[in-house]
């Protein structure tokens, strides 16, 4: 049984017959993803905490006629026609390089011309991983239509392959993962290190998480988040040259840190310290939650925006404003900025009975202060990516 709106599968399904005159042959739903704690830290070692949640990229795949192959935005009303077998080089931002990139990384299989359509109804620019669900979902689409038989670890990193070599984004692992392997009520529990993880229940008792989307992308975003790689990686070459016996941020004490401080300047240092609170932060999460206590948790996501925020300065006005805000609402445990940063969404850990109210509060206040209404979505856990072949369709 799929984890999918009906809907969305009848709309999707009609989209793709309105488009190409034919019933399509598989459909795949590619999740976007929330994440707990461990922000900025896939790339550093650490352990982060996501899970998949209710929206979805969908895809709907059927052969072509000819020799082309067609993928139709839905969503922008645009089109993209090209020989699948060719080779592709990315272009200046364009939604089409996810494709190509994940195609280039199917070079060495014959790929039968298709038709595609595709949608989403994961808020854009949100910080929920729209474009992981992007490039991991047509991956998937693409194994199964090429029968390859990739594993889903293969898929995460295809995706995570496109963002680095067709995006300009040097992403971490996280959102691949999340998308690719989340489970119904459960966390993905991620070591970033050796790409191991477990399931965690996601049982918050009378909690519940929410998002606050600040409906802010402030540009710049995603070189600034390759900045913050480089300047973290220098922190990281400095303190093991100086100590032998690092070999990753997990070996890290803050005596070794301020010993190397001079050398690789503030920015760095503060870098790395929010790296080494980070992953220690996670740990603590985790007990936290199979403790069932959620103050301790809500406190260390307090931390986490404060240090995203102070330190690795991935933060902005409008969520360091939602986040002060959000701690005097009633019922609310912690709140964080959640993602990449520079905007998007405020994660938010709440009394299940104080949502509403929250929601009303924090846009009467958001709106007052920056003239712009946020939206809120209340998260619900979801399954990683499925798919169904047409005849099973409802
Ligand atoms: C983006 C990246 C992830 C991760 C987060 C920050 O979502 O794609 O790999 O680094 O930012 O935690």
């Amino acid at each position: 049984m799929m984890d999918v709106p009906n809907a969305l599968i009848r709309e999707l399904s009609l989209d793709f017959k309105a488009q190409f005159g034919r019933s399509p042959s598989l459909l795949v739903f590619a999740p976007g993803r929330i994440n707990v704690i461990g922000e900025h830290i896939d790339y550093n070692d650490g352990y982060v905490c996501p899970a998949a949640i209710d929206k979805f990229m969908g895809f709907a795949i059927g052969p072509a006629n000819g020799d082309l192959s067609l993928i139709t935005a839905l969503d922008l009303n645009e089109e993209f026609q090209f020989d699948a077998n060719d080779t592709f080089h990315p272009e200046e931002s364009h939604w089409t390089n996810y494709f190509k990139g994940v195609l280039s990384q199917f070079s060495t299989e014959n790929i039968a011309p298709f038709q595609l359509c595709f949608k989403s109804t994961i808020p854009g620019g949100a910080g929920l991983s729209s474009s992981a669900a992007l490039s991991c979902g047509f991956a998937y689409a693409l194994n199964e239509w090429t029968k390859a038989g990739k594993s889903k670890k293969e898929l995460a990193l295809i995706g995570q392959r496109t963002e680095h070599l067709f995006a300009g984004v040097n992403c971490g692992l996280m959102d691949q993962f999340a998308s690719v392997f989340g489970q119904k009520n459960h966390l993905l529990w991620m070591d970033c290190q050796d790409l191991s993880f477990s399931y965690v229940p996601a049982d918050f008792e009378s909690y519940t998480f929410l998002l606050i989307d600040s409906k802010v992308k402030h540009s710049l975003a995603d070189s600034a988040y390759n900045q913050r790689r480089r300047e973290v990686e220098k922190a990281k070459d400095k303190l093991k040259a100086t100590f032998p016996e690092i070999t990753s941020f997990r070996d890290v004490n803050v005596k070794q840190l301020e010993q190397v401080k001079a050398e690789i300047g503030e920015t760095s240092f503060n870098r790395a310290s929010f790296v080494i609170a980070e992953i220690q932060r996670v740990k603590d999460a985790m007990k936290s939650i199979e403790n069932q206590r959620f103050e301790q948790l809500g406190s260390l996501l307090n931390e986490t925006h404060h240090g995203l925020s102070a330190l690795y300065e991935v933060s902005c006005i409008e969520l360091d404003f939602l986040q002060a805000q959000s701690l005097t609402c009633a019922g609310v445990l912690g709140a964080r900025m959640m993602g990449g940063g520079f905007g998007g969404c405020l994660l938010v850990l709440i009394h299940q009975d104080d949502v509403q109210s929250a929601i009303t509060q924090l846009s009467k206040q958001y709106l007052a202060k920056f003239g712009i209404e946020p939206a809120a979505y209340p998260v619900k856990i979801g399954q990683g990516i499925q798919h169904m072949n047409w005849h099973e369709q409802v």
